[in-house]
């Protein structure tokens, strides 16, 4: 169980290494492949969470050789790794490495890969267990998982277990995501697959269940008695770094509010599951994403904000406007920012507003998620030189600095009532010290483990594409006139500010 897992992180010796399987990878040279996947591997191998029998074959257009691959991955190690290698530990996995060239359209690569699964099942006692991660192009998902199915590759027997992981985007909005759904489960049984959003596979993220839920002090306040209301901010410093033709299509709504954003806020807002069973928690998250209803027309020009860069200075460098990047329309209606307010209608939060942001080229590269209490009554205070009561927060930070803050208030040393603000803080790495890790390695893990708690259901993806898709409605249909109307290394747009502050309240300034 990956929670029971965080409690113990630094007992790294009570955790099982993975069920003996073949990783088989598709988009095997691709970005995915190289920033995340070859560096999480190893980092698995590195603390022996990778069973002896395991072997990776990659699938890909170029021609290579198994050796070519190896050395490949080799220098993809090398290139993104945060941290130094021990080659050797590197070598002996790369042993394991094989290559397949194919083009996935093509059911002669499959009845290939076929044949080399049995090779290597023989080779590397890998019993016949596979786990199918795609990593190509969403728009070749489909085909991939139909021809895995052709070629009986999905079929579960003898107690050998066939695994399927697939990246986001999880489609392009409600219709295509439910489609996608049904081609899988056409194939798949439900617990055969593994929809992936890499936020879930952040220790900080997985801190919030923990946080909430195994401290007495912190439940019975999480509700409307005690919260006035919640932020959560994702704030991004990098542009569309050369995905410009990609992020055309998609936008920041698509790319991070329906997925990591909504992975946060049911997070934080969900009721206490019975158990960490992957179905009781993502039960838990349906309920919250089905007490959000869907927005009006109306309410969806008040509550939601859509924003572009243009060009500005980030970390003193002059950086491009949105519209001049490579692959990107000069007259282009696609945001890098959003802000919403969304209202969960159910009993713990009715009239809390949950405000939710992101952007890229933003000031600073920072993932918070801030909780404001209720104030006290100020009459204690009337006959006193305190002017106002500062409220408390908490602030949860999920990236850089993963850490925990509460804001509370206290007297200034002196004759007189005065007040001032202070900080109760911790931070992780003072405590569990820094473990190498991409996000990637609980989830590959998990896969391998058979526990899909991390995962997302395919009902999750369901509501939280019927969530956005109103907006999605009424933005295609009135495209913005202001465009682009915030400069890389400021904030936000101006109407970021107003759609908070029309509720007497302010976006946080953000820490670290
Ligand atoms: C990805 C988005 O899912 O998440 C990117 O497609 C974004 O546009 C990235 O930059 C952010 O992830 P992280 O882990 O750097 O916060």
């Amino acid at each position: 169980m990956p929670f029971k897992k965080v409690m113990n992180s630094n007992d790294v010796s009570s955790v099982q290494p993975a069920d003996p399987c073949v990783m088989v990878i598709f988009g095997a040279t691709g970005d995915l492949t190289k920033r995340k996947l070859i560096p999480a591997l190893y980092n698995m191998a590195y603390a022996h969470l990778l069973p002896k029998e395991f072997a990776v074959i990659g699938i890909a257009r170029s021609p290579l050789s198994d050796d070519d691959f190896r050395q490949q991955a080799g220098q993809y190690l090398q290139e993104f790794t945060t941290d130094s290698v021990d080659w050797q530990v590197w070598e002996q996995l790369a042993q394991r490495f094989y290559y397949l060239s194919g083009n996935v359209k093509e059911p002669d690569t499959y009845q290939q890969l076929k044949e080399q699964l049995a090779q290597i099942d023989e080779q590397c006692g890998t019993t016949g267990n596979y786990l199918f991660y795609l990593a190509t192009e969403p728009r070749f998902f489909g085909e991939i998982i139909s021809q895995l199915g052709q070629a009986g590759l999905a079929q579960e027997q003898d107690g050998h277990w066939r695994r399927i992981v697939i990246e986001k985007p999880f489609g392009h909005d409600l219709n295509s995501a439910r489609q996608l759904n049904k081609i899988l489960s056409n194939i798949f049984r439900e617990e055969q697959i593994y929809r992936i959003d890499h936020y879930l596979g952040k220790e900080t993220v997985q801190n919030i269940l923990v946080f909430r839920f195994g401290n007495g002090i912190v439940e019975p306040v999480w509700n409307r008695q005690y919260i006035d209301h919640v932020q959560i901010t994702v704030a991004e410093t990098v542009g569309v770094e050369g995905r410009g033709s990609y992020y055309e299509s998609v936008g920041a709504l698509r790319d991070m509010v329906q997925n990591h954003l909504f992975q946060l806020l049911t997070l934080v807002a969900m009721e206490p599951p019975t158990s960490f069973e992957a179905d009781a928690l993502r039960d838990e998250k349906s309920k919250v994403m089905k007490a959000i209803s869907p927005l009006t027309p109306e309410e969806v020009l008040f509550c939601a904000v859509r924003g572009q860069y243009g060009k500005g200075m980030i970390d003193g460098k002059q950086v491009p406007a949105y519209r001049n990047e490579p692959g990107v329309a000069p007259d282009s209606k696609t945001e890098t920012f959003v802000a919403l307010k969304l209202m969960i209608d159910n009993w713990r939060w009715a009239d809390v507003p949950f405000y939710l942001r992101t952007g890229k080229r933003l000031p600073k590269r920072i993932t918070e998620i801030i909780i404001q209490f209720k104030q006290v009554p100020f009459s204690l205070f009337r006959q006193t030189p305190v002017e106002h009561l500062t409220p408390n927060f908490l602030t949860m930070c999920i990236q850089p600095c993963e850490s925990i803050q509460l804001q509370l208030s206290a007297k200034v040393p002196g004759p007189k009532i005065q007040m001032g603000t202070v900080q109760m803080s911790f931070e992780y790495a003072d405590y569990f010290g820094k473990t190498p890790n991409t996000g990637y390695e609980t989830l590959i893990y998990d896969c391998m483990i058979g526990d899909s708690t991390l995962f997302v259901r395919a009902d999750n993806v369901e509501l939280n594409w019927s969530a956005v898709q109103p907006i999605l409605d009424i933005w295609q249909s009135l495209p913005p006139h202001d465009f682009p109307n915030y400069a890389a290394g400021t904030w936000e747009p101006k109407a970021a500010e107003v759609l908070i502050e029309r509720d007497g309240r302010q976006w946080r300034l953000l820490h670290s």
